[in-house]
């Protein structure tokens, strides 16, 4: 292969940036050359296309987003859209592609493999919602982000003898939650994938406070239902202090941490091995330390494992 694209798409993550640079340079080393494709598959379509060069990338390893820009593009969906993006790249002479992206990014990604269009995936989501992969590109940084936020809303909340629920983004999958609420020592972290009742929260926290408990914080995952209602429901049903917080997208903002600077270089130098190898229909993650690439097919048809013995620790460390 002589020359290859490269897209973001879907919900932006920090060290995207850093993926982008490690592949564009990767493969100009490699003797490619490199497209940049704006707004993700809407970009192929549109025939945003721009070439990269070595300078193309500097200065960006440190910033959050991705300046390729990402979007949203429904029409993707249609196989007849998809011939249209494959014969757009071929009369620009693009001959594999790497997305970075999350589960919807990478359905596109297999379509297009199917077609036989080699293309290969780089997860990019703050959710960490990919079963084939320990950690996702950009799920560090947003729990970092989480954690600042949760010791200043700790401060606050112990001086008012006041328990807070606290909203993290994770619309299927508990991780930012799990993580978050073990890092800032959370009362209870309320996930999608342990369902519980209003009922069985306010016992809890009645439970806390008559453990002597003055303050707490609940970290709860955006899937499992809105901070407010929680939040209006135990005020209503209780006689303790509650307040919320919505973290909201700050969490998918702000320099990439390191583990996601070092994350996205390893999935973009990888990424670019393959393709140089003709290989496409690949996913690159990590497992156990190790930088891995698995078939796309495999790795979207594998069911999320839920870390039980995390979330059990977890209920037992914030007695
Ligand atoms: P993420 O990649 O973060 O999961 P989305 O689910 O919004 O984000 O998907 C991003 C984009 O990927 C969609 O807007 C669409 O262009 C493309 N996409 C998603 N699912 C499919 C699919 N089944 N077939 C083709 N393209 C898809
Ligand atoms: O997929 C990442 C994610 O950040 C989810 O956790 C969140 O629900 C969603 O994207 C929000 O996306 P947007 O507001 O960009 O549509």
């Amino acid at each position: 292969m002589k020359r290859i694209a490269i897209l973001t798409s879907g919900g932006d993550s920090p060290g995207m940036n850093s993926a982008i640079r490690a592949v564009v340079r990767t493969a100009l080393v490699g003797g490619m050359s490199v497209v940049g494709v704006e707004r993700g598959y809407q970009g192929i379509l549109d025939k945003a296309f721009r070439e990269l060069h070595m300078r193309s990338v500097s200065d960006i390893v440190q910033r959050g987003g991705t300046i390729l820009r990402t979007a949203r593009c429904v029409e993707f969906h249609k196989p007849e859209c998809q011939d249209i993006a494959i014969a757009n790249m071929r009369e620009e002479g693009i001959e594999g592609l790497v997305v970075i992206g999350g589960d919807g990014s990478f359905r596109g990604a297999q379509a297009l493999s199917n077609k036989g269009f080699p293309t290969v995936g780089i997860p990019g989501t703050i959710d960490n919602d990919l079963a084939y992969t320990d950690f996702t590109l950009g799920f560090h940084t947003a729990c970092n982000t989480c954690i600042d936020a949760i010791d200043k809303i700790r401060d606050t909340s112990s001086s008012h003898n006041r328990f807070t629920i606290i909203e993290v983004m994770g619309r299927h999958c508990g991780d930012i939650a799990l993580y978050t609420g073990i890092a800032g020592g959370a009362e209870m972290i309320i996930i999608p994938e342990v369902p519980r009742t209003f009922s069985e929260i306010k016992k809890n926290l009645i439970e806390a406070s008559q453990k002597g408990k003055t303050s707490g914080l609940v970290v709860l995952a955006e899937g499992v239902c809105g901070a407010d209602e929680l939040m209006r429901y135990l005020q209503r049903e209780t006689n303790l202090s509650i307040r919320a917080t919505v973290l909201g997208h700050q969490q998918r903002g702000g320099s990439p941490s390191m583990r996601d600077r070092v994350l996205g270089a390893q999935f973009g130098y990888h990424a670019v091995g393959l393709l140089k190898k003709d290989i496409g229909n690949r996913v690159v993650g990590i497992s156990k330390s190790k930088i891995i690439d698995m078939d796309i097919d495999e790795a979207l048809s594998m069911p999320k494992k839920f870390q039980k013995e995390l979330y059990r620790m977890a209920g037992i460390i914030s007695q």
